[in-house]
């Protein structure tokens, strides 16, 4: 353990993996002055549809933004239903009501934290135009089993905020679906503190999405005209070039979470459920989440002892907004059960020692 003064030094849940190349990046686009809209933005995009193995990536400013606008492009608006999992982050569903369609909840399997697959034909009526199924925490969603079971005009998107670096049977996360949704917020693989993308092999979908995030325009690239109103979703060229050493370091950011989760598995293996990905796929490890039963116990002990450490993430139903969307016992357990542990790059084994040992101590 590592101690200061007699008291031990914070572990933190996440830390972004940057450094003299991600400064250089950026110093060079201040010394340029072109900070929006630029050649970064074009260079981050090719590296990001070269990690998801698609034609086209629209980075924007958030995760969130990009799920707003694979929603807007796709057209779902007023009358449609697009089904959600019932635990997610809140931003899968909100874009949905925000484009004016009604987010149906459906249950997750609470051991693999995604949707449960056995649920998804009964929730799709007439007025269901899209599935957006999220690969929590960048465990891959069993992809060709929910194509399998979703009638043709239903529409598949991705969230995969958590999914970059991420494979389903070999295939990149963010290549499986109608578009892709990715997030670089801090406690993800790749960081722009905050940031997001759109992947697709749809080039008029790419075109739309490049539309609404800069204010409507049309054509993208020039100001002709503005069919349609949009937003201002761009992501500026200083973090798109805080964004592309890390890109170009995904498999060695990927192996170094990887190395972690296996330090986490050496030494809790037996004592909590750990996270894992089906046979043949990868993980993409955004967050380490076990699960526990007296998991606010724990938690707040290995608060209490400088260790960071938070739930999974949210059961929907349980929040205002989506408070009437009925009962789910996966979400509920998942929610209850759920811790993420300190996951970054730099985490040492005598960390993760002072972890498990404070965890072992609930199991
Ligand atoms: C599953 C999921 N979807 C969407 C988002 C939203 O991404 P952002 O925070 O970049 O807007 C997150 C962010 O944590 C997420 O975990």
């Amino acid at each position: 353990m590592s101690e200061r003064a007699g008291v031990s030094e914070r572990i933190r849940l996440a830390r972004p993996d940057v450094g003299a190349a991600e400064l250089a990046a950026i110093a060079e686009v201040l010394v340029t002055g072109q900070l929006t809209m630029g050649p970064k933005v074009k260079e981050f995009e090719a590296l990001l549809a070269g990690a998801c193995e698609t034609e086209h990536a629209v980075a924007v400013s958030s995760g969130t933004a990009a799920l707003h606008v694979a929603v807007l492009a796709l057209g779902i608006g007023p009358g449609d239903e697009v089904i959600v999992p019932a635990y997610t982050f809140p931003a899968t569903a909100n874009v949905v009501a925000l484009a004016g369609a009604r987010p149906v909840l459906v249950d997750v399997d609470p051991q693999t934290f995604n949707l449960d697959l056995s649920l998804v034909a009964d929730a799709i009526t007439p007025r269901t135009k899209a599935v957006l199924a999220v690969h929590l925490f960048g465990r891959p969603l069993d992809w060709d089993a929910l194509e399998a079971l979703v009638p043709a005009g239903v529409t598949l998107v991705e969230d995969a905020a958590g999914a970059l670096g991420a494979r389903y049977r070999g295939r990149p996360c963010g290549s499986l679906g109608a578009a892709g949704c990715l997030s670089f917020h801090p406690r993800k693989i790749v960081t722009t503190g905050d940031g997001g993308a759109l992947t697709t092999n749809d080039a008029p979908l790419a075109e739309r999405a490049r539309t609404l995030r800069n204010h409507g325009w049309s054509p993208s690239d020039g100001y002709d005209d503005m069919p349609a109103a949009g937003f201002n979703y761009r992501l500026p060229d200083v973090l798109c070039a805080l964004g592309i050493p890390q890109v170009e370091r995904l498999e060695e950011l990927l192996a170094a979470r990887e190395r972690v989760a296996r330090g986490y598995e050496e030494r809790l293996s037996g004592l909590v459920e750990l996270p894992a990905a089906a046979e043949g796929d990868r993980h993409g490890l955004q967050a380490y989440v076990v699960q526990l039963d007296r998991r606010d116990e724990a938690m707040a002990a290995l608060r209490a002892e400088g260790i960071e450490c938070q739930i999974g993430t949210y059961a929907l139903h349980h929040l205002g907004a989506y408070k009437d969307g009925g009962n789910f016992p996966g979400a509920d357990k998942a929610f209850e059960r759920a811790l993420a542990l300190p996951l970054h790059t730099a985490l040492s084994d005598a960390e993760l020692d002072r972890v498990a040992e404070a965890l072992a101590r609930f199991a």
